[in-house]
C-alpha cells in the first residue's frame, strides 16, 4: 500500500423523505441560495416543488439556475459564478445528477478565484480553500459526485472535457432518497450501473501491491451491482433495488476503495475524450470502451483480470492460465452489460473514425495514461478504433 491521508466530511442523509432535512441543514451555511438543477426532470417528478417548499420555510433568498446539461458545460459554470457574485449568494444547492453536482463544484471553486475557472478545472490553478459551500440532493445513482471532490466539465470551444479534484468542494451534506431515483429512465439506469462498476475497476486495477481489503470491498460492490442491476432494469420503480444501487454508487467513488492505491483511470480519460467530441452519455461510453481497455491490459498483465473473473464472475480456475481466465472474465463482463441493455459500439451513438485523432489527442494528458498498464498513444488509438 502507499501512504495516504483520507478526509471525507460529507454528511449523508439517506432514506425516504430526507428532503425535509434541507430546512435544518441549509441555515448553517446562509440563506442566500443558488438553486442549481438540470433539464427539467426535477420539475416533472415534483421534487422541485418540495425543494422550494423547504427553502420557503427558512425564508431563503433563492436565485435559480436550471438547464445544467448532461456533460455540464463551462459556459453554464460561468453563468453560475456570475449569479453568485452579482447576488452575493452564500450557498449552492445542487439538485440532480452528477452533472448538476459537478457544475456546482466548479462554480463553488470559481467564485473566489480571480482568474478563469477553466484554470482550476484543468489543474493550472488550485481550487481556493474558501469555495462556496455546497449541499446536494442526488437524483440518479452512478457518479458518486454526492460524496467526492471531483468535478468534470466540458469546454466546447476546445472540445475538452477536463476534471479537477479538491476537498474544498466536497458537498457539506448530500441527501440520498432512493425514491427520488425511481423516475430515472431505463437507459440512464443502465449507464449508472455501468459507471459504478467502472469506478471500482479504475481503483481495482491499481499499480500498488498489497491492497487485499480495498480489492475485496470493490468486489463486494461489483457483485452487488451484478445482483441488483438486472432486477432493477426490469422493475424501475422498485425502492429496494433503487436504494441498493444508490449506496453502491456512493461507496464506489468516495475514496473507500481507493485508499492507499495508485488507481488507473485510463478508461475514464478515453471516455471523456469521446464525450468531449461527441457529447455521448458517460456511462454509455464507458460500457463500450472498458472491455476493449481490459483486453489491452490483460495482454500485458492478465493476473488481476483473472482474479476479477474468479472472484466476481465465479469462473472456475481449475487448469486454466491467467490469460485464459482473463479472456473469460472479459467475455462475462460483456455478456453482463449486454444483458442489461448497455451499448456495445460507438457507432451506436453515430461516432465514426473521422475524429479518432482528435479523441486520441484529448485522452493523452501525458505521454502515457493509466497506471495498471500505462497506455501509449497507439494503444489509445487502437482501443478507440476497436470501440467503433
Ligand atoms: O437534466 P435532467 O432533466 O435532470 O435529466 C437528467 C439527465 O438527462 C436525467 N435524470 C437525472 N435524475 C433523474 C433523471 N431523469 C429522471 N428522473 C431522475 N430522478 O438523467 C440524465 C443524466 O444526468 P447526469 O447528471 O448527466 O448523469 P450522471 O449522474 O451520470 O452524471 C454524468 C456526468 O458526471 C461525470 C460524467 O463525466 C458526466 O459529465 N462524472 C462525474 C464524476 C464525479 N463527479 O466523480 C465521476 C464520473 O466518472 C463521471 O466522469
Ligand atoms: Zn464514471
Amino acid at each position: 500500500m502507499q501512504d495516504f491521508s483520507f478526509h471525507n466530511p460529507t454528511k449523508l442523509l439517506f432514506g425516504k423523505g430526507q428532503v425535509s432535512s434541507l430546512k435544518k441543514e441549509i441555515p448553517a451555511y446562509g440563506k442566500r441560495v443558488l438553486l442549481l438543477y438540470g433539464g427539467g426532470s426535477i420539475k416533472k417528478s415534483g421534487l422541485y416543488d418540495k425543494v422550494i417548499g423547504e427553502l420557503k420555510e427558512i425564508d431563503a433568498n433563492v436565485v435559480e439556475l436550471g438547464g445544467v446539461e448532461p456533460n455540464p458545460r463551462l459556459t453554464t459554470v460561468n453563468k453560475g459564478i456570475t449569479l453568485i457574485r452579482d447576488n452575493r449568494l452564500d450557498f449552492i444547492l445542487a439538485v440532480g445528477g452528477g452533472s448538476v453536482i459537478d457544475a456546482a463544484k466548479a462554480i463553488a471553486a470559481g467564485v473566489p478565484y480571480d482568474g478563469d475557472v477553466w484554470d482550476i478545472v484543468t489543474g493550472k490553478a488550485k481550487a481556493p480553500s474558501n469555495a462556496v459551500p455546497i449541499g446536494t440532493v442526488i437524483t440518479i445513482a452512478g457518479t458518486g459526485s454526492e460524496m467526492n471532490g471531483n468535478s468534470v466539465i466540458t469546454n466546447w470551444d476546445t472540445n475538452t472535457k477536463a476534471f479537477f479534484n479538491s476537498n474544498h468542494v466536497l458537498p457539506r451534506f448530500s441527501i440520498l432518497d432512493p425514491a427520488l431515483t425511481a423516475t430515472v429512465p431505463r437507459d440512464q439506469t443502465v449507464y449508472g450501473s455501468v459507471d459504478i462498476m467502472s469506478h471500482v475497476f479504475e481503483q481495482y486495477f491499481h499499480a500498488s501491491g498489497n491492497a487485499p481489503l480495498q480489492e475485496r470491498i470493490g468486489e463486494a460492490i461489483l457483485r452487488t451491482v451484478i445482483e441488483t442491476a438486472p432486477k432493477l432494469v426490469n422493475d424501475l420503480r422498485n425502492y429496494d433495488y433503487r436504494e441498493v444501487m444508490l449506496l453502491n454508487g456512493t461507496l464506489a467513488l468516495n475514496g473507500l476503495t481507493g485508499m492507499g492505491v495508485n488507481p488507473d483511470w485510463a478508461t475514464h480519460l478515453i471516455e471523456h475524450a469521446v464525450s468531449a467530441v461527441h457529447d455521448i452519455p458517460h456511462g454509455g461510453g464507458i460500457a463500450i470502451i472498458a472491455p476493449h481497455w481490459m483486453e489491452r491490459v490483460a495482454a500485458v498483465r492478465p493476473e488481476k483480470v483473472a482474479q476479477l473473473g474468479v472472484r466476481v464472475f465465479d469462473l472456475d480456475p481449475t487448469g486454466k492460465t491467467d490469460a485464459q481466465l482473463a479472456a473469460e472474465a472479459i467475455r462475462s463482463l460483456r455478456e453482463f452489460w449486454a444483458s442489461i441493455g448497455a451499448p456495445t459500439k460507438l457507432s451506436d451513438y453515430g461516432v465514426d473514425d473521422k475524429a479518432i485523432e482528435l479523441m486520441t489527442d484529448r485522452a493523452m494528458l501525458a505521454d502515457r495514461i493509466g497506471n495498471y498498464v500505462p497506455l501509449t498513444r497507439e494503444d489509445v488509438r487502437t482501443i478507440l478504433r476497436n470501440s467503433l
